[in-house]
């Protein structure tokens, strides 16, 4: 465990875990937005916590991610980060999820921790400033490593069906020219009308309607889809030439937890962090079992090692994400992983992260 992870563990882990989860997120946000802003405090950031090595570099679609290593939706909604984020490590980000509409979301208390079993339950229910005002935030800044935007559906219970499509489609037609790729969350959990976008028609609509696009676009999974749903989207993705899958999404799973169900009965939303760990990983071998490289996978779900994102990569992952590890274990988290992807790969021989992806699957 490096200084920075144990300096996050002893010291200020206790400290904001006595904080109201959504408060001190907050607090964070500004902090990193402050730090960002300008050079001696990014050179500082960038001092104790960026580590740089050329077999981490990852090319997809004529774009180099520095490392594997991305901060997945949710952290950054409103992408105030952008500037302290490739400081911190991170190989990539993605802002979001967004949607056409600003919305305040679900009433608080909405962010809970659970730290028996290493997780958050989340019910913000999309709470983002809507796609106008970020994009012109991104559009004024210059990021310098390569980003996503996740765009979501409304949360609006009066946004149904086709209007859902539209709904959608006016986020993708104000984002298409920013950022390395777009990610369309079809899982979002609190999407308001209670039907989620992986229903195929729904889908097949918004992907008709983007029609062909030289951009990377990903679609993000929910580690609870069924099987057979599954089948379905790699055919859309297919004939809509879809680049791959961020795979995947909060769990509503709670059959296996260590909280006891008392304490939680009461908490809505979906769940993050070690609980989602075995159903991503096992998302993602069964869809790169099933296409053998035509999609780019991005796996995240339970990532809080160097050990956790190889696993991944060699079950298929050309990049991976993290949130909830990154809350539990310090910013030098992003170090660590992308210091013991290299020992890993040397250790096994592989000169890039891209000669380790799909290893693991025969
Ligand atoms: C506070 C929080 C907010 C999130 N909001 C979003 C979101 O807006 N869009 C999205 O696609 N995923 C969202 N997620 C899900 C994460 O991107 C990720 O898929 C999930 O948490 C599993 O990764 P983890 O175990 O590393 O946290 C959110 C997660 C957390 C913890």
């Amino acid at each position: 465990m490096g200084f920075q992870t144990r300096f996050y563990q002893l010291l200020l882990k206790p400290a904001f875990f006595r904080i109201d989860p959504e408060k001190i997120h907050e607090k964070i946000l500004k902090t990193g937005k402050f730090l960002g802003s300008n050079k001696i405090t990014r050179a500082i950031i960038s001092c104790c916590f960026n580590y740089q090595n050329k077999k981490l570099n990852v090319h997809l679609n004529g774009i180099m991610f520095p490392n594997p290593v991305g901060l997945a939706a949710g952290f950054d909604k409103n992408a105030r980060l952008m500037n302290i984020l490739p400081a911190v490590g991170f190989g990539f980000a993605e802002f979001g999820s967004m949607t056409a509409n600003a919305s305040k979301g679900n009433p608080k208390p909405r962010l809970f921790r659970l730290p028996k079993d290493n997780a958050l339950i989340v019910n913000y229910g999309l709470a983002n400033d809507g796609v106008e005002i970020i994009a012109q935030r991104v559009e004024k800044n210059n990021v310098i490593i390569p980003f996503g935007l996740s765009i979501a559906k409304t949360n609006d219970t009066s946004i149904k069906g086709n209007n859902s499509i539209e709904d959608y489609y006016r986020s993708y037609q104000r984002i298409k020219n920013l950022g390395a790729y777009i990610t369309i969350n079809i899982s979002c959990p609190n999407a308001g009308d209670g039907r989620s976008f992986e229903d195929v028609k729904l889908l097949g609509g918004l992907l008709k309607k983007i029609g062909k696009q030289d951009k990377m676009i990903f679609l993000k999974l929910s580690p609870d889809i069924a099987k057979k749903n599954v089948d379905k989207i790699i055919n859309l993705a297919e004939k809509y030439k879809i680049a791959g899958f961020v795979v995947a999404n909060l769990t509503h799973d709670r059959s296996r937890l260590k909280t006891p169900k008392k304490e939680i009965e009461n908490k809505k939303g979906g769940i993050s962090g070690m609980p989602v760990r075995e159903k991503s990983a096992g998302l993602l071998r069964d869809i790169y079992t099933k296409t053998r490289g035509k999609f780019i996978l991005v796996s995240v779900g339970g990532i809080f090692s160097a050990e956790d994102a190889y696993a991944r990569i060699k079950d298929g992952a050309s990049l991976v994400q993290v949130v909830t590890g990154m809350i539990y274990k310090g910013p030098g988290i992003i170090k660590e992983i992308n210091k013991g992807l290299v020992r890993l790969m040397e250790k096994e021989g592989y000169k890039s992260i891209q000669e380790a992806v799909g290893k693991n699957i025969v």
